[in-house]
């Protein structure tokens, strides 16, 4: 099945990324959420970013309306009869993911590909709910996604041949580089990367510095462009407690223990940059 009109479902930081992506690769985009307010932030932040492109004279406003006319928005599932392939970005938590795609299954066409953005939860279990597992995929794009160029692909214990070809082939017409893995948790990127973010929040936990210099080593030590403490601001605390759970469930080893304080923080509300607190204050 030829891939025209892409639905995105969850318009937070990952699906309006993915959403902008697409759309300026060519796709018709619909952009999916709970609530009216929710798609329209969302596409009001894919503008946004695109108007920075403009101002740097990286695209004309006659490329930027081009884009944005490819993108429309919906709060209704049903428009997802209409799309080839379906990327779901919503939040990191199994249940609603398996109900997202229980009702995909029954409202697509046959054929239709469903992609999960998710950073660590099995693909194969969520296959599970639908009839079509080998139309199931890990498509995992890393944040901020119109920057960052890999695109991890996970296949389910079911994925076809068909439908991993397709998606590496979308991959490397969106500007990505598709990287397989298999279906573990946390795959590759966060089995790596969330110990060390975890790790960073029991330093901190523990006293053994200030936020500020365990941020300040890890970039001007190991040259990472941030900080884990601001990386997991970035990412979400809420998003990176989710994944330590998963790690933690799915390996039962005590080395995933989610640390307290990023608990406390989650259950505080304080998500990080999205809600104007976390680690540290933003505007
Ligand atoms: N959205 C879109 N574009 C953005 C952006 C955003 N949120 N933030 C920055 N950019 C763009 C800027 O417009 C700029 O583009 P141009 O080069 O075209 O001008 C470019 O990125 C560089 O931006 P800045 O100069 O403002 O800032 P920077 O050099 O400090 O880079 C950064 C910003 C790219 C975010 C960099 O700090 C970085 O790479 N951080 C680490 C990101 C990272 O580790 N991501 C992975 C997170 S883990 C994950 O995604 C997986 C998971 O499941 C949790
Ligand atoms: P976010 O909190 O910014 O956005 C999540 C969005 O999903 C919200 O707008 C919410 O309203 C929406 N949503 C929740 N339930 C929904 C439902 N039933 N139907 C439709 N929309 C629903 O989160 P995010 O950072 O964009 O993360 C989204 C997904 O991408 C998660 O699975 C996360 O693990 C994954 N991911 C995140 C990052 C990251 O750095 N934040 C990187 C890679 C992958």
């Amino acid at each position: 099945m030829a891939i025209e009109k892409i639905m995105v479902i969850g318009a937070g930081q990952m699906g309006t990324g993915i959403a902008q992506v697409c759309a300026q690769a060519g796709y018709l985009c619909v952009i999916h959420d709970i609530t009216v307010e929710q798609v329209e932030r969302g596409i009001s932040s894919i503008e946004k970013n695109l108007l920075r492109q403009v101002s740097k004279g990286k695209l004309s406003e006659q490329e930027k309306a081009t884009i944005v006319n490819r993108i429309s928005a919906s709060t209704n599932l049903e428009d997802s009869v209409e799309c080839q392939l379906i990327i779901e970005a919503a939040v990191e938590n199994m249940e609603v993911k398996k109900s997202i795609f229980r009702q995909l299954s029954e409202l697509t066409k046959e054929g239709t590909i469903l992609a999960t953005n998710t950073s660590s939860l099995p693909i194969t279990e969520l296959a599970s709910v639908t009839s079509c597992p080998e139309k199931v995929i890990g498509m995992h794009f890393m944040n901020p996604v119109p920057v960052m160029r890999l695109v991890e692909i996970i296949r389910g214990l079911a994925t076809s041949v068909e439908t991993y070809e397709a998606i590496k082939e979308i991959t490397l017409k969106l500007g990505k580089v598709p990287v397989e893995v298999n279906d573990f948790p946390g795959f590759i990127s966060n089995r790596i990367l969330m110990p060390m973010i975890n790790e960073a929040i029991f330093a901190l936990y523990e006293g053994v510095a200030t936020k500020e210099a365990i941020d300040e080593i890890m970039k001007l030590g190991m040259n990472h462009p941030m900080g884990p403490l601001t990386l997991a601001d970035f990412i979400g605390l809420d998003t990176c407690l989710y994944i330590m759970e998963t790690l933690h469930d799915g390996f039962g080893d005590d080395k995933y223990r989610p640390c307290p304080l990023l608990r406390k923080y989650v259950n505080a509300g304080w998500l990080g940059k999205k809600t104007g607190k976390g680690f540290y204050l933003y505007e």
